[in-house]
């Protein structure tokens, strides 16, 4: 067993069925359509994607924000990143009591991540070395997704972060946000296929 995996080997248990986890992620979707973004958690393919890109990442912390019922968060796991270095935050409260029950060791921030600087735990800043947003951002209006931007850079200066989406073009606006962006990835495994992409501020 590499080191990776013994580190991840105590994340995650089934505190939830799948199926109870799909519902209740279908349930939210139909209060809030465009809040999740989705009507099914992403696919474990995905999962995988972005974690290689973040265990291939700087070290550090890790972010996750949007991370609904963990089907990200269970991936970032089972791909060998140690619960202790996961903090994930999740603006429905159903939700982050799901993620707590089902992943010990994993810090669960219920909170709106717009306001990170405020809900994080203020050690954390100037040591995170990857964040992957969940958070459907495309159909946000341009200055509320460069406040998330913003947000982000506060508290992960110079690290950019990792965005999964189900465009098949940039979700953000490259240029209009003075940012650098690349996709990484893409899957057909996905309900719909998927990219991610790695955006960084490039201008102030
Ligand atoms: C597309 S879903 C992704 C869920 C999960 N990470 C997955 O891949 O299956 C988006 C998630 O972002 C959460 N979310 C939306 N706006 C948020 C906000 N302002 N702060 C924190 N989480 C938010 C939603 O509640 C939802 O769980």
């Amino acid at each position: 067993m590499t080191q990776a995996h013994a580190e991840g080997a105590t994340g995650a248990h089934p505190a939830l069925s799948a199926a109870a986890r799909g519902w209740l992620f279908f349930r939210r979707w139909l209060a809030n359509p465009l809040e999740m973004g989705s009507i099914v958690p992403s696919s474990p393919v995905l999962g995988r994607k972005i974690a290689e890109a973040v265990r291939t990442g700087p070290p550090g912390p890790i972010l996750e924000l949007g991370a609904g019922t963990g089907a990200i968060t269970r991936a970032l796991l089972d791909g060998g990143i140690a619960p202790s270095r996961l903090t994930v935050i999740e603006i429905v409260p159903e939700m982050a009591e799901v993620l707590r029950q089902s992943f010990p060791g994993v810090t669960v921030i219920c909170g709106d991540a717009w306001q990170l600087s405020d809900i994080l735990d203020p050690a954390l800043p100037g040591t995170i070395g990857s964040v992957v947003c969940g958070i459907p951002l495309v159909l946000l209006p341009r200055e509320k997704q460069a406040s998330l931007i913003a947000a982000i850079e506060a508290v992960a200066p110079g690290r950019g972060f990792l965005h999964y989406t189900y465009c098949v073009t940039s979700p953000l606006p490259i240029h209009a946000h003075r940012l650098e962006g690349r996709r990484i990835a893409w899957t057909p495994l996905n309900i719909p296929p998927a990219s991610v992409w790695h955006y960084r501020r490039i201008g102030p």
